[in-house]
């Protein structure tokens, strides 16, 4: 192992310049103007993987393609695990508040700075260039390696599932390893055992056939901006619970146990507040705001449009509103229930003077894993060694929404090793990705697969 961490450590500036190649891609994938983009990001990925001695297909979906990349096979069956990553980005707007352009990589200090640098090229990267180590070295894996990067991850995995039933044979695996989560500091590495699942739908109000004179016509018909505005408040009540019927029912309580143990992360509420720049923090009574963020579900308004939006003003009575809305979920709630639930509930509450049309989008199960298990133990003797620290056990509130189909497909495990830090940004304007979690990512990744290959 000597040489492959020698070779991690001379090479570092090498590896950070093809990080910055890669980032060098749009691969927007809600944006269809950066469909090409995409694919090129491909391309580059799977090229990349034959340079450093992988066998890489770029594999065509109904959506953006995936990317799948093996280690070279050896006679015989050895333990087999996959490495997911994610190609594709959020968008970068509002660009005015870069400081420095999102798809061209600068570095300041320790920090590279692009979208996508922690979410998730700068992650799944790490992963790549530790298995570089071990194939140009010479020294032998013990453990045969299949990455599965994919291009659809912001905008809900679509085309993943059918790839992996289409692929399961192949895909057969001793567990998944997934670094696109986070770690609450640079000298806390984390191991994720929960995230939250997601639901997601539009809701749209519709009132006169045409935008209206409000002079003319205000005060006679209903202003779907306003019953949009009225709808939406009464989801949620004074003590920040979601009104919906049998929406807590499924929710998996909080043992004692496990709130004391999120209790010793480092960090206050109101050192929480700054880094948010809030005024006051808001929750749900009863819980922390760690609590509240990974193991209670939500219900947010993530767009509110309707009416006229240019410059200056203009008197009407619009003739539609619109609601882009996502739930996080938590372990025990399933997206379906979840969604027919809140439809027939906002139907309910729908008044009659207004047309509601709402569509469900994408949904993801929650995740939790059992933190006792082999795997998880070999997870964290490698964290511990590669970042000379103790890890902790944390949960998250992100969602990741193919890791519920690598166990329902492929009856697979998920390991999630994070090496995003609070503040890389991810989803906002200067993203970032710390460097030396970048390296001490790569020696994590080399020493893991010796762990994991001994719990087969
Ligand atoms: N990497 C994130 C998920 C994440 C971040 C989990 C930090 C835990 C900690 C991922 O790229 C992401 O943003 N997922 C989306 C999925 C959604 C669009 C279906 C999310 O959580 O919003
Ligand atoms: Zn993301």
């Amino acid at each position: 192992m000597k040489a492959v961490f020698d070779y991690l450590k001379t090479n570092q500036p090498r590896f950070v310049d093809e990080l910055c190649e890669l980032l060098h891609f749009p691969s927007v994938s809600a944006q269809p103007q950066h469909t090409p983009d995409v694919h090129a990001c491909a391309n580059w990925l799977a090229e990349h993987c034959r340079q450093i001695g992988l066998g890489a297909e770029v594999c065509p979906t109904r959506g953006h393609p995936i990317v799948l990349a093996r280690t070279p096979r050896r006679e015989g069956t050895r333990p087999h695990f996959l490495v997911y990553g994610h190609y594709d980005v959020q968008p970068p707007e509002p660009f005015e508040l870069w400081t420095s352009p999102p798809f061209e990589p600068v570095i300041r200090g320790r920090d590279l700075v692009a979208r996508g640098s922690a979410d998730n090229k700068g992650q799944h990267f790490a992963h790549l260039k530790a298995v570089e180590a071990y194939l140009k070295t010479g020294t032998g894996l013990p453990c045969d390696l299949t990455f599965v990067l994919e291009g659809e991850e912001e905008t809900g995995s679509a085309s993943l599932t059918p790839f992996l039933r289409a692929r399961r044979r192949e895909l057969r695996c001793d567990g998944v390893v997934i670094s696109d989560t986070g770690m609450p500091a640079k000298n806390l590495p984390a191991l994720t055992y929960a995230l939250r699942g997601i639901a997601s739908l539009e809701i749209t109000l519709r009132g006169p056939s045409r935008d209206l004179h409000s002079g003319l016509f205000g005060g006679s018909v209903e202003n779907p901006a306003m019953a949009l505005c009225q709808l939406l408040a009464r989801m949620r009540d004074a003590r920040g619970r979601i009104t919906v019927p049998g929406f807590y029912d499924d929710v998996a309580p909080l043992s004692a146990a496990e709130r004391k143990q999120l209790r010793r992360l480092p960090g206050t509420e109101e050192g929480y507040r700054r880094f948010l720049g809030v005024p006051k923090l808001y929750g749900e009574k009863g819980y922390t705001s760690t609590e509240r963020t990974t193991a209670r579900p939500t219900f947010e308004i993530n767009g509110l449009t309707g009416g006229y939006q240019g410059e200056g003003g203009k008197t009407i009575v619009p003739a539609w509103a619109r609601a882009k809305i996502t739930m996080r979920l938590v372990a025990g709630q399933q997206p379906d229930k979840i969604l027919r639930a809140t439809t027939a509930w906002l139907k309910h509450l729908c008044p009659p003077t207004v047309r509601i049309e709402i569509s469900p989008e994408h949904g993801a199960a929650p995740y939790l894993v059992d933190p006792a298990g082999a795997k998880v133990q070999a997870a964290l003797r490698a964290l511990k060694t590669a970042f000379h620290h103790e890890p902790v056990l944390i949960r998250e509130g992100g969602s990741i929404p193919i890791v519920s189909d690598f166990k329902r497909i492929l009856g697979a495990d998920t390991l999630l090793l994070g090496l995003s830090l609070p503040d890389d940004n991810i989803h906002s304007p200067n993203e970032k990705f710390d460097l030396d979690c970048f390296a001490a990512g790569q020696r994590m990744s080399a020493l893991l697969w010796q762990e994991l290959a001994k719990t087969v």
